[in-house]
């Protein structure tokens, strides 16, 4: 096929140039070349060479692979897949090389085979489950494998998430990478929470799971003084200290020098509710992290001891409210407030997501100061 050669920092302008005057071929993709040039592919209504168009950039013949498939289901029999084609799955989750797949009773037959399909469509994925629903006290997923690259049918596997790396395992533990952005998020509010309180900070996560709330904070050059965090699920506390561990390791300081030890360093396997009852955890938070979301505005006014006292701190949860009891709900969190003798300086209160036709996934955020 022939090919445009341009030195590769203006690949991007001719690829531009050659789409906008429908001269590129589709294909084949962008091939690199030995002398640090690009060939980007051309289709038969495209220029000769010779013409002063290309600026004096040669054309080159190069032999092209017919582009593969694109879909999972492009590995499955056309008539097949045409059969059942409004019951395949349209979506799935990947954790790791764990890839999560809800699949219709009319095609649950056809597991092993959807399996097969994403494993080869999708190399850096080892083990595919199909996802049975929530179960148990942690509510997590029931995971069933239906077909895995090296026969290994674990699930722990590690993710990467704004550059720092997690151990999840969704058959044991909850964790949603779609909720990266609100971790963001937490490490905003933390940063100016920081820049207003002229220290590093302490946090509480009670609910850490497998830690990615700390993992954004721990990330952060001099952003944490120390922390408490904890579950009560002791599969996500084996991950969790793991978590931790890493990502204290490779903390620095604002100069990208290994930063000072952090204090204190509380983790533990726990009812959330409970860290109160160790007078030794009262008044020590800055920033406290509410995440359960079915429980979270009925365990705040018991969480709240754990926070400073006499100057600013953060309370940041998020919660499953009922679209029309979104004002009750909001009042709920600021009677705690109230009764915790803290006055509330601001406050928000917004969806995240919907959750079901009648309730929304919320984030409340109060910045509070306690009284003595
Ligand atoms: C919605 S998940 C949040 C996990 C984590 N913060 C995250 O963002 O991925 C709630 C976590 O709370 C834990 N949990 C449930 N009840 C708890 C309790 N009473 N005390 C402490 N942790 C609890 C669950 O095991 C789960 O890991």
């Amino acid at each position: 096929m022939r090919h445009l050669s341009v030195p590769s920092a203006q690949t991007q302008q001719w690829l531009d140039i050659c789409r906008t005057q429908h001269w590129s071929s589709n294909e084949a993709g962008v091939t690199h070349l030995e002398d640090g040039r690009n060939a980007i592919p051309l289709n038969d209504s495209a220029p000769q060479e010779t013409d002063q168009v290309w600026k004096n950039n040669p054309h080159l013949e190069i032999e092209t692979q017919p582009k593969g498939p694109t879909h999972w289901l492009d590995h499955i029999d056309e008539e097949l897949a045409e059969t059942h084609r409004e019951d395949w799955p349209r979506s799935y989750e990947i954790q790791g090389d764990v890839l999560i797949v809800k699949i219709e009773e009319t095609v649950w037959d056809y597991g092993e085979m959807i399996a097969d399909a994403m494993l080869t469509q999708l190399p850096n994925i080892r083990l595919v489950c199909a996802d049975m629903g929530v179960k148990g006290e942690f509510r997590v997923r029931e995971l069933y494998p239906l077909g895995s690259r090296d026969g290994t049918v674990e699930t722990r596997t590690r993710i990467r998430e704004s550059g720092y790396l997690l151990w999840v395992d969704p058959s044991k533990v909850y964790f949603s990478a779609r909720l990266s952005n609100e971790r963001i998020e937490t490490l905003a509010s933390a940063k100016l929470l920081c820049g207003k309180l002229g220290h590093p900070l302490v946090v509480c996560d009670p609910y850490a799971g497998v830690g990615p709330s700390m993992g954004a904070l721990l990330n952060e050059p001099g952003l944490l003084q120390g922390y408490f965090v904890g579950d009560l699920n002791p599969d996500a506390v084996d991950l969790l200290s793991l978590n931790i561990e890493y990502l204290a390791s490779r903390r620095k300081d604002k100069r990208g020098n290994p930063a000072a030890p952090l204090h204190p360093t509380e983790l533990h396997c726990r009812d959330a509710l409970d860290w109160i009852h160790d007078t030794n955890n009262l008044n020590q938070t800055d920033l406290l992290l509410v995440n359960l979301p079915h429980h979270s505005i009925e365990h705040i006014e018991t969480l709240l001891p754990l926070l400073k006292r006499n100057q600013t701190s953060v309370l940041r949860g998020w919660a499953i409210v009922e679209r029309a009891e979104r004002e009750e709900s909001e009042e709920a969190i600021h009677r705690a407030i109230s009764s915790a003798n803290g006055t509330v300086e601001q406050f928000t209160f917004k969806e995240v997501k919907g959750f079901s036709t009648t309730k929304s996934f919320m984030c409340f955020e109060a910045w509070i100061n306690l009284s003595a």
